[in-house]
């Protein structure tokens, strides 16, 4: 037995901050931030949004994307690295608002690798039989921590959410195979400071482009397949320029590859399953289909996913 995507859903804020609007509060240029990283526009929540309340939109959704009610729910894995407050946990805080009565809750954190950990972290529960349903969710509200005097990162971050509810799948459906890792010899290049975050951007450039690629061959071959096999790549949406890289490591045409980092800009643990929703909704991903997700960040940390998508 095989744990696999039940249903999923996404909260994004509906405030849209572009590029243009950032040129009027700090010294930098649509031009700069389009060409080497691709964003267009994020959203940033309002002040009284906190994480807790967008992991509850997103959650909504893909329970009723899931067919599952909040009873049911056996476990609720939280991903995000800034959570309303250190504890109580934005998972407990989502049991409450969901009246998930019986799961079991915890955050989990992995900085933007954090929903490929909290997937593989519910499928272990699944596939050992001890649990049925498993919420994941990654949310991150990353204008509490950006440091507006830095140029260099404040206009990379968005707000938003985005989950998924884990559970038995039949067939050849499901998480095929998974890789995860961490080096915390690099914990320097990305970290949140006194003043927010600090980032060595060309640093995590380069780990993000030789981890990306190489995670994503890892797990089709883990997987006993093929690049050929490969029907839709989702990558971590921070820079496309990264996500390019991966994309040519794995020989994929560009329509096969999610982009959404124009629209949302990075969202870290978010950003995988808020992209995965908007693929569905455009149907450039349906029942079937082999997909690989892989996610890098802070910590550092990395993970990879191959999964054939469907219930
Ligand atoms: O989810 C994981 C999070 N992290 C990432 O994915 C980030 C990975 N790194 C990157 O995406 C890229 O390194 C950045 C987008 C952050 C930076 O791109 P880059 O091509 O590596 O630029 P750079 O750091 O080499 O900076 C080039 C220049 C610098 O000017 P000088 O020193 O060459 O005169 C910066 O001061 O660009 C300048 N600069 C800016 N200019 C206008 C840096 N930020 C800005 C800005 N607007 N916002």
């Amino acid at each position: 037995m095989r744990a696999g995507a039940w249903g999923i859903g996404r909260y994004l804020p509906e405030k849209i901050v572009t590029n243009f609007d950032l040129e009027k509060t700090m010294d930098t240029s649509d031009e700069w931030i389009r060409t080497r990283t691709g964003i267009e526009e994020r959203r940033f929540a309002d002040e009284d949004v906190d994480t807790s309340d967008m992991a509850y939109g997103a959650a909504v959704k893909a329970l009723d994307d899931a067919g599952v009610s909040a009873e049911e729910l056996d476990m609720i894995l939280v991903a995000t690295v800034t959570p309303d407050q250190p504890f109580p946990s934005v998972a407990c805080m989502l049991q409450e608002k969901l009246g998930a009565k019986k799961a079991a809750a915890m955050d989990l954190s992995a900085a933007c690798a954090g929903f490929m950990y909290g997937m593989i972290t519910g499928k272990q529960f699944i596939e050992n039989g001890g649990y049925k349903h498993v919420l994941v969710v990654g949310v991150e509200k990353l204008t509490k921590i950006t440091n507006w005097d830095d140029r260099n990162t404040a206009v990379l971050f968005g707000d938003g959410a985005g989950a998924m509810v884990l559970g038995p799948v039949s067939g050849d459906r499901g998480i095929l195979s998974f890789e995860l890792g961490a080096d915390g010899t690099g914990a320097e290049h990305l970290y949140q400071g006194p003043d927010g975050l600090v980032m060595n951007g060309r640093e995590v450039f380069k780990f993000a482009v030789r981890q990306m690629g190489e995670s994503s061959v890892n797990v089709i071959e883990k997987a006993g397949l093929t690049k050929e096999d490969v029907d839709y790549l989702i990558p971590h949406q921070a820079n496309i320029r990264i996500m390019e890289s991966a994309r040519q490591r794995l020989e994929l045409p560009i329509e096969k590859m999610s982009k959404t980092v124009n629209k949302y800009g990075n969202t870290s643990a978010a950003s995988i399953p808020i992209s995965l929703v908007e693929d569905i909704e455009n149907g450039k991903v349906k029942d079937d289909d082999l997909l690989v997700m892989v996610g890098f960040g802070g910590g550092l940390t990395w993970g990879a996913i191959a999964l054939r998508w469907g219930k």
